[in-house]
């Protein structure tokens, strides 16, 4: 983990890689990340997480998984706890994603997710994002109104949000104006900052893709991509049009 990165580079690879297109990805990853600043982060199929932990050994790539129990242990068929995920080596958990949302879970159960992954020392990316486009950009009320919510539960800020409103994710989304997106990260990290939460990393996520991904990056600490991240080629077209050269 590069503790200190300033900007990240991420996928949820939610259930769309198998095996071997999960750690053809990871090699392709590890190679990026050693000569880029930025923190590059992936949550396979939970499945995978074990493999994928081993897959990236050596490198600063985290590997996390894409939520866990609201439990700690005992008969809940199905489930797995944070304690088994730090087992394997995960670092992350990502909680709060749309998909999730659709799936069932609450606030209250992703809140719950995060503070068994924090007392299990992973870290958390919490995604928030609302359901259908904002009447005003620059009011970013909603998605404070869950971070008052948040914030009030956990001990420990997340490591990352991810801003993903809900509209734009997945193959059915809408492509995000860079315009809406650009005022919702500003009253966004206004909000976080009026709350204390100024070293909370922001990142966008939702139809970022090789045609928006220049003009988005630069909106937030960096991009959390679906789709358009799921093959190397992908992911190599992402992060070299994105790539900060500092020394030029
Ligand atoms: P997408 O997915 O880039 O394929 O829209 C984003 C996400 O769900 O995080």
């Amino acid at each position: 983990m590069k503790d200190d990165a300033p900007r990240f580079l991420g996928s949820n690879l939610k259930m769309a890689n198998g095996r071997e297109a999960t750690m053809a990805l990871l090699d392709t990853a590890v190679e990026l990340s050693a000569t880029d600043e930025r923190q590059f982060f992936f949550f396979p199929s939970m499945v995978f997480v074990a493999e994928a932990v081993d897959r990236v050994a050596g490198s600063d790539v985290v590997i996390g998984a894409q939520g866990c129990s609201v439990h700690h242990s005992g008969a809940f068929t199905g489930e797995v706890s944070a304690s088994m995920l730090a087992e394997v080596g995960a670092q992350a958990v990502m909680v709060g994603h749309y998909e999730r949302v659709l799936a069932g879970e609450s606030l209250d159960s992703f809140v719950k997710q995060a503070r068994r992954a924090g007392e299990m020392g992973l870290r958390v990316l919490f995604c928030l994002g609302e359901q259908s486009k904002a009447q005003d950009p620059h009011d970013a009320t909603d998605l404070l109104r869950d971070i008052e919510f948040i914030s009030a539960e956990l001990h420990t800020p997340p490591w990352v949000i991810a801003y993903e409103p809900h509209w734009a994710i997945g193959e059915h989304g809408q492509r995000p104006q860079t315009s809406y997106v650009k005022s919702r990260l500003e009253a966004l990290r206004n909000g976080l900052n009026e709350r204390g939460w100024n070293s909370v990393p922001i990142v966008y996520g939702g139809s970022v893709d090789t045609g928006n991904a220049l003009s988005l990056d630069p909106l937030a600490s960096g991009l959390f991509v679906g789709r358009a991240a799921w093959t190397p080629e992908g992911l190599t077209a992402i992060c070299e049009m994105t790539q900060r050269k500092e020394k030029e």
